[in-house]
């Protein structure tokens, strides 16, 4: 599988705006989207920082996949997003590559994004997440 580039990082925080905040103060980000997804336990914000974009990920509880996290390592790098022109296609590539996919179908992401998540294990202790172009 060739991706055609890094879609963004997730980035794991306790406090959502105190996030945008320093990342906007620090990092010159700019908020490209944002919103809360009750039903994957997380309220999100896209930022901007030139080419690149940052995922900021917290929790609504602790039951939830972010929120374990939280709970496990604290704040800090949660994902990688690779872009891929063809998400179905990648992710038969990837599972006969063996990689252990954590999703082996495409799944709604955030932002109205297909995605599909990739298990650490497969990515040198990366959760790796594949995205596919908008
Ligand atoms: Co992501």
């Amino acid at each position: 599988m060739e991706a055609r580039g890094i879609h963004h990082l997730g980035v794991a925080v306790e406090d959502l705006d105190a996030a945008l905040e320093a990342y906007a103060r620090l990092f010159g980000a700019e908020l490209e989207h944002r919103e809360t997804v009750e039903d994957q336990g997380v309220e999100a914000a896209a930022v901007l920082v030139g080419d690149g974009r940052v995922e900021l990920l917290a929790a609504l509880a602790e039951d939830t996949p972010v929120g374990r996290f939280l709970s496990k390592r604290g704040p800090g790098m949660h994902h990688v997003a690779y872009e891929v022109a063809d998400l179905d296609a990648t992710l038969g590539e990837l599972a006969r590559e063996g990689a252990e996919l954590i999703d082996a179908e495409p799944r709604p992401g955030l932002f109205g994004l297909e995605v599909a998540f990739i298990h650490p294990d497969s990515a040198h202790g990366v959760l790796s997440e594949v995205v596919a172009r908008g």
